[in-house]
């Protein structure tokens, strides 16, 4: 059976491709979909993308990700510099996570430099725009392969 890696997006980035184009590109979370799949098949991997912006939605799905998904690739969205809860929940998780960002997060305002995630994160991406999510899944089938 083909392994399963879920990509979780949190808040406002179901309005990608509307929202702040400047920043975030004009791709839709659907095109996202699209490219990781096609990168995800090369490792004959299959991708779960979702997007919620409810912090709890998000840990239920990382509890599910416990028994449903060989890896993780999180975009938490505004949660990654808020979030202990979504950090608590990824430190339950006992397979590869994968944080990724679709602006240089580095580059911004100072509340953005700090990531919970990342105490937690294999590798992080951030500042390649939406192909950091492609990039993200090359890895992840790399590591998965391993
Ligand atoms: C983001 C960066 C976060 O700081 C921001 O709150 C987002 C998107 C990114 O993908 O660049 O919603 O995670």
């Amino acid at each position: 059976m083909s392994k399963t890696v879920f990509i979780l997006n949190g808040p406002n980035l179901n309005l990608l491709g509307k929202r702040q184009p400047e920043i975030y590109g004009a791709d839709t979370l659907e095109d996202v979909a699209e490219h990781c799949r096609t990168t995800a098949a090369r490792y004959g991997v299959t991708i779960d993308l979702r997007q919620s912006n409810h912090e709890g939605q998000i840990i239920d799905w990382i509890h599910q990700a416990r028994d449903e998904a060989a890896g993780i690739i999180i975009n938490p969205g505004a949660f990654t510099h808020t979030s202990v809860a979504i950090l608590d929940a990824l430190n339950a998780y006992d397979g590869p996570v994968l944080e990724v960002h679709i602006s240089n997060v580095h580059k911004r305002e100072s509340f953005r430099h700090h990531s919970y995630v990342s105490l937690r994160a294999d590798g992080v991406i951030a500042g390649f725009g939406v192909q950091g999510y492609s990039l993200a899944v090359d890895r992840m089938g790399t590591l998965l392969q391993s």
